[in-house]
């Protein structure tokens, strides 16, 4: 489905806050999202756009003619029965089923692509899941390529591994290609450039500056921690207050960054970081405003489950780039026709040729 404005249309599912769209929403069209918790769906009603259904996905899923046909399905199903830091329960959990869910949903709707992230945990512990899906995916006439992209090498400040499935429809006749990342990596010190820090205010527990969330609590974690932190350090510990460097990129934030004793430090401050140096840790830019009303757990939380805006806009080129192009070799394209066409290269088109395709 093309619209007027000739971009490609995308549905989006276990939108979150959107971090995902907003990589994708300057190429394409995002018609519709969906996500169950209302407090994250504001802040994506703010950010990317209304089009966003608040509802259980497995309700919505019961009736198949309720979700638009789109050019593109994107999404990451929670990650939390995959993950070591999680539940880890795999497919059998309430939320490891939800990566089911999605198949269905891709199986019975047909997108010509689709992208879905996960934690790595589904590509090591749970690869066994992920060998099913990647196998009924190609049985309801996809291709699909899975790749682990570190966030990192795409120009973000944060070491963040994430495993990647693009599925590319058998009748567009080609492979989905990966972007390739760089080893430039950005730090902790240029992500926070420009941010004001909280000795320059009086009151404690305020905005720090001007800057839309910008605050710092001084409570939590409390002063003792802190200073168990520095009798201790204790760096390469996977759980546990972790101080950030400000030579390197930061360590993967997650969605437990504002509890769980899980709290990143400021590099020299004695406080957690705020949710503004949290989002410039995924390469948010500072357009993105979580609205204040939202209780400040879950503006981390919403944070610690996206996907980095630099993978979010790769992957975005990405797809749409050699989907219009597989689209204009295979003029036949079309949700019910055979899913045998010829292979085409992607490297055929340029981005010039697409310009004026
Ligand atoms: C990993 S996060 C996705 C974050 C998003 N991709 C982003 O970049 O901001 C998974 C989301 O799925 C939502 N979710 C979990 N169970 C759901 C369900 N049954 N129906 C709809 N959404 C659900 C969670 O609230 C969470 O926001």
């Amino acid at each position: 489905m093309q619209n007027t404005n000739n971009k490609l249309t995308v549905c989006s599912f276990f939108s979150g806050g959107g971090l995902l769209d907003l990589g994708f929403k300057d190429d394409f069209n995002i018609i519709w999202a969906n996500e169950f918790n209302p407090e994250a769906a504001k802040s994506y009603q703010l950010n990317i756009g209304n089009h966003i259904v608040i509802d259980d996905i497995n309700e919505i899923a019961k009736d198949m003619s309720t979700i638009p046909n789109a050019d593109i399905y994107i999404g990451g199903p929670p990650c939390i029965d995959f993950s070591s830091n999680g539940a880890n329960r795999g497919e059998k959990g309430v939320n490891g089923q939800l990566t089911w869910t999605y198949f269905d949903i891709i199986k019975a709707k047909k997108p010509k692509a689709f992208v879905m992230e996960n934690v790595v945990g589904l590509a090591q512990k749970h690869k066994v899941t992920l060998e099913k899906l990647k196998h009924s995916f190609n049985e309801s006439g996809y291709d699909v390529q899975v790749e682990t992209l570190n966030s990192a090498e795409f120009g973000t400040p944060q070491q963040r591994k994430r495993v990647f499935i693009v599925g590319f429809r058998n009748d567009l006749g080609t492979s989905f290609v990966f972007p390739n990342g760089n080893t430039h990596f950005v730090t902790v010190k240029d992500a926070f450039k420009g941010l004001s820090s909280p000795q320059t205010i009086k009151a404690r527990d305020k905005v720090l500056g001007n800057i839309p969330n910008h605050t710092a609590t001084w409570t939590n974690p409390s002063p003792e921690r802190i200073k168990d932190l520095h009798i201790n350090p204790r760096p390469n510990q996977r759980v546990g207050l972790k101080r950030l460097d400000w030579d390197k990129p930061s360590y993967t934030l997650t969605a437990h960054i504002a509890k769980d004793g899980r709290e990143f430090l400021h590099p020299d401050e004695d406080r957690r970081i705020s949710v503004r140096e949290s989002l410039r840790l995924m390469g948010v830019p500072d357009s993105y405003i979580i609205p204040s009303e939202i209780p400040l757990n879950q503006q981390y939380t919403l944070v610690g489950n996206g996907v980095t805006y630099q993978v979010a806009k790769a992957l975005a080129t990405a797809v749409n780039l050699q989907l219009t192009n597989a689209m204009k070799h295979n003029l036949k394209v079309s949700p019910l026709k055979s899913y045998k066409a010829k292979k085409v290269k992607v490297e055929q088109l340029s981005f010039d040729d697409l310009l004026f395709a």
